[in-house]
């Protein structure tokens, strides 16, 4: 197995002492995942610097992820963090989940500058790509004006809206999109970006992490409500090894 990336979007979720819990429970196990897996986590801003510590303190194999950021450097944005203050604490930021399109207006305009914002402060983006129709001129607007070099470090999620599970219990609900179907879109997405990493979300969990992980041409999951049950995840990380 190449490397491989869980992700896990806590969205707007989890409290300082509900992280503690999760980490007893998850930590120790990221001691034991395989080499090849990276496991990163994606908490609310706030949070980052708390969980940073806690990682450092025990040696755990959590990367950090932040789960937006702002379209502009420094500066007057009442409410923004930047990608040059995301970076101190994180290595990857998701960018574009369909959640801030749908409650915050994101467009392809928005998401292109944030994108710029995280490659310009060495931040790895997870773009997230809806698919659909204008599928096409999606990713195109996405990554207008970015040099070669750059789109290459770009990592691209599909997540297709109808596939994300509602936070109903404790790993959601919601189906999977069909791996046939993702498949799909995944080889687009690799036509158009040979040299770049592709990732899937959308109701991921212990129960099929291994249909989308072991394909060869999907490499990594983003995982949202499966990830916030600690024994749910620790399924998760001991189904990929
Ligand atoms: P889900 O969410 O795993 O709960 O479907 C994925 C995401 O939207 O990040």
């Amino acid at each position: 197995m190449h490397k491989k990336y869980i992700v896990a979007n806590w969205k707007c979720n989890q409290t300082i002492k509900e992280i503690i819990t999760w980490l007893n429970i998850v930590g120790p196990q990221t001691l034991k995942a395989s080499a090849n897996l990276e496991i990163v986590v994606a908490p609310v801003f706030l949070h980052l610097e708390f969980f940073k510590r806690e990682i450092n303190r025990k040696g755990y194999k959590i990367q950090l992820a932040g789960q937006n950021i702002s379209p502009f450097s420094f500066g007057a944005y009442t409410g923004e963090v930047c990608a040059t203050q995301l970076k101190e604490y994180a290595s990857f930021v998701i960018i574009g989940h369909s959640e801030r399109k749908k409650f915050f207006n994101e467009d392809e305009t928005m998401v292109n500058l944030k994108i710029k914002q995280a490659l310009d402060n060495h931040l790895l983006p997870v773009v997230c790509v809806a698919g659909g129709s204008g599928f096409d001129s999606q990713l195109n607007e996405m990554v207008a004006n970015i040099n070669e070099e750059n789109i290459a470090k770009i990592i691209f999620m599909y997540e297709p809206p109808s596939a994300i599970s509602k936070q109903v219990g404790p790993i959601g609900l919601g189906e999977a999109a069909p791996l046939e179907e993702v498949l799909v879109t995944v080889r687009n997405i690799k036509n158009k970006f040979p040299a770049n990493l592709i990732f899937y979300g959308g109701s991921v969990k212990a129960s099929n992490i291994k249909n989308f992980i072991k394909q060869e041409e999907i490499d990594g999951v983003l995982i949202g409500s499966a990830s916030l049950n600690a024994d749910e995840f620790v399924k998760i990380i001991l189904n990929i090894n």
